[in-house]
């Protein structure tokens, strides 16, 4: 199992998973991760071996080639919020250079090593239809890729990764879960049930359990919404 994105709030949840299902798990943290020496530790504590390939596509195929990878999980996204601070950062925080640029790298990185590896992606609902936003357009542009690459693959479209447990704030985002949440009760209570599974927030360890199980079926396409990923949650 290579799982990009592995510092992100459900790819930490997906190194643990696989870690305790008996998987061999390699955590991707970028080399120049200001927390490098945190995650390095962290991971292996966990019994994960942990992985810095830089972000370029020839280094990528050096070390997908290398580890022969059966699953690969791609987890990586920014926010507006990352790319209006500026951080310092080998790859520039946009949609675009990080959610589509680093997610088809890793595409490219996997179809080429030869071992046909299961491409797992956290997409997001909707991405499907007609994009509303840059972020949408990006999902819906990663998902065209995969399918495109022949590759066995997993489109996992949550609503809201939120939860109390989020180290970075995010207060709109969780706020809006909570709230969207507290709706979709009284909708699902008046008979709109369907509505309210679909929309339903999840926390980054249940997309991550559910990722993890998903991922293990026997399968070349799949498609999952929430309300898969909750079925995945009670096998
Ligand atoms: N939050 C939601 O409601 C929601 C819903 C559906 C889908 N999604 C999508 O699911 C994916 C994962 O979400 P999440 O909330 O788990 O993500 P997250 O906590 O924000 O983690 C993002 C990951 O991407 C990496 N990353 C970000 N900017 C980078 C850069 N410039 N260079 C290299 N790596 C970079 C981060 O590495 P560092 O730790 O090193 O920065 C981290 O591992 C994202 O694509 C997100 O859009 C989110």
């Amino acid at each position: 199992m290579f799982v990009a994105g592995a510092t992100g709030y459900t790819g930490r949840e997906v190194v643990r998973e696989c870690v305790e299902r008996g998987l061999d798990t390699v955590a991707h943290v970028r080399p120049d991760s200001a927390r490098l020496d945190h995650w390095r530790a962290h991971f292996e504590d966990l019994g994960a071996r942990v992985d810095t390939t830089e972000w370029k596509l020839a280094a990528f195929k050096a070390s997908f080639e290398a580890l022969q990878p059966k699953t690969v999980y791609a987890l990586l996204g920014t926010t507006k919020a990352r790319g209006k601070r500026g951080e310092r950062s080998a790859v520039p925080d946009t949609y675009e250079a990080v959610d589509y640029g680093l997610t088809t790298l890793l595409l490219e990185a996997a179809v080429a090593c030869g071992s046909r590896p299961r491409f797992v992606y956290l997409s997001a609902i909707g991405a499907e239809g007609r994009p509303l936003n840059a972020y949408m357009d990006v999902r819906k542009r990663v998902e065209a890729a995969i399918v495109g690459s022949e590759l066995p693959h997993v489109l996992a479209r949550p609503a809201f990764v939120s939860g109390g447990d989020r180290e970075e704030a995010r207060p709109t985002e969780r706020a809006a879960a909570v709230v969207g949440d507290a709706l979709l009760g009284i909708v699902g209570k008046l008979g709109g049930k369907g509505l309210a599974t679909k929309y339903r927030s999840m926390t980054g360890a249940e997309v991550a359990k559910a990722l993890v199980h998903i991922a293990g079926r026997d399968a070349e396409t799949i498609v999952a919404e929430t309300e898969e990923l909750l079925r995945a949650l009670e096998a």
